[in-house]
């Protein structure tokens, strides 16, 4: 609607005024639906001044980081760079349960790895003409991500860290004198989609489930290890490709199978096994802010729990999740 265009415009508008001509933008994209929005208007505004950088932190779903590549550097023509870290993020977190410790440190190696890219990116420009130094740092924050993590706050912290908030700017903001560029700052979740849609986002991008920037890490109750993100990144591959299969992921905002790092004791044939519990979550919402829980058919959920004990190796059970926000976050943890 002409509301939507009018954001559109107006946008890259302010975006190229406060940019100005020659300084640079790094943005942190994820492939979900808002870094790739923001991504997109940086684009449209700046072109090639505008430096994506997809960080795979070795938690994200099956195949993710080619399909971010294909995406947004392929269909999009956004200039995008994808480091993989993963082996330092899972050496980071080995040991560590408490979920805020697990996001600080994810966050803040993010942020180191991001620092890297920042002076390898300013190396780069030194040689090419009318380019100035990179100046701005993109974060396709939402409206409820700055309400939940400004306003909820407690007697004593935030609910949660919501890494794309806290933590990462602070340091950037601070030791490297960027300033923070959001654009999506103001809006809902299914504004954005609409955004994206006039932008020529693809719709089977536009329409993808939220992931968190923890990605999986967030869905393992427990130390993080290798392992347990292979079991709990196959599970959830296939709740979600069943999910599609019975025609139920546009009904659904945000499903994922997580995984519980106690274990259970099954059998399997005539063997005795001890292993993980599989959690899986499905929620109906508007806003993220609070949520119900999706009604799937018994006879749907049997047959995910089948299909992932067959397929899964190290499972032992899968239980669905019928919590509803609140009292339960939409994320494990
Ligand atoms: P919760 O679990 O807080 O989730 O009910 C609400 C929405 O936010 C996403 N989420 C995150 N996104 N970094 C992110 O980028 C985070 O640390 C984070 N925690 C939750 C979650 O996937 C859901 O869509």
């Amino acid at each position: 609607n002409w509301q939507m265009g009018d954001f559109v415009q107006l946008e890259i508008a302010r975006i190229r005024e406060l940019v100005g001509d020659r300084a640079l933008v790094l943005g942190a994209v994820s492939g979900g639906v808002d870094s790739t929005v923001g991504a997109k208007l940086m684009q449209e505004a700046i072109g090639d001044r505008f430096k994506a950088i997809m960080i795979d932190n070795g938690c994200l779903r099956l195949n993710e980081s080619q399909q971010v590549k294909e995406n947004l550097g392929k269909h999009l023509g956004i200039n995008l760079t994808v480091v993989d870290a993963a082996d330092l993020f899972l050496s980071r977190l080995e040991g560590v349960s408490d979920p805020e410790k697990k996001r600080k440190i994810i966050g803040s190696t993010f942020i180191d790895l991001f620092e890297q890219e920042a002076i390898r990116i300013e190396k780069e420009a030194e040689n090419t003409p009318n380019t100035g130094k990179v100046e701005w740092f993109l974060q396709g924050t939402l409206y409820p991500d700055v309400i939940e993590s400004l306003s909820f706050r407690g007697p004593s912290a935030t609910i949660k860290t919501h890494h794309n908030v806290g933590g990462l700017p602070e340091r950037m903001m601070n030791g490297q004198g960027l300033r923070l560029i959001e654009p999506l700052r103001m809006l809902f979740k299914d504004e954005v989609r609409a955004i994206g849609r006039q932008l020529g986002i693809h719709e089977s991008l536009v329409g993808r489930h939220p992931f968190p920037g923890p990605g999986i890490a967030i869905r393992i109750l427990g130390d993080v290890t290798k392992e347990r993100v292979e079991i709990a990144r196959q599970a959830d591959n296939i709740f979600i490709s069943m999910i599609r299969e019975a025609g139920l992921y546009d009904q659904i905002s945000q499903a994922f199978a997580g995984l519980d790092t106690n274990r259970s004791v099954g059998v399997f044939g005539d063997q005795r096994v001890w292993g993980y519990i599989v959690i899986l979550r499905a929620v109906r919402t508007k806003d993220f802010m609070s949520a119900e829980v999706f009604n799937f058919d018994n006879a749907f959920l049997a047959n995910v729990s089948r299909a992932i004990c067959n397929q899964v190796e190290g499972v032992a059970r899968v239980v669905y999740d019928l919590t509803s926000k609140p009292p339960g976050t939409i994320e494990l943890e």
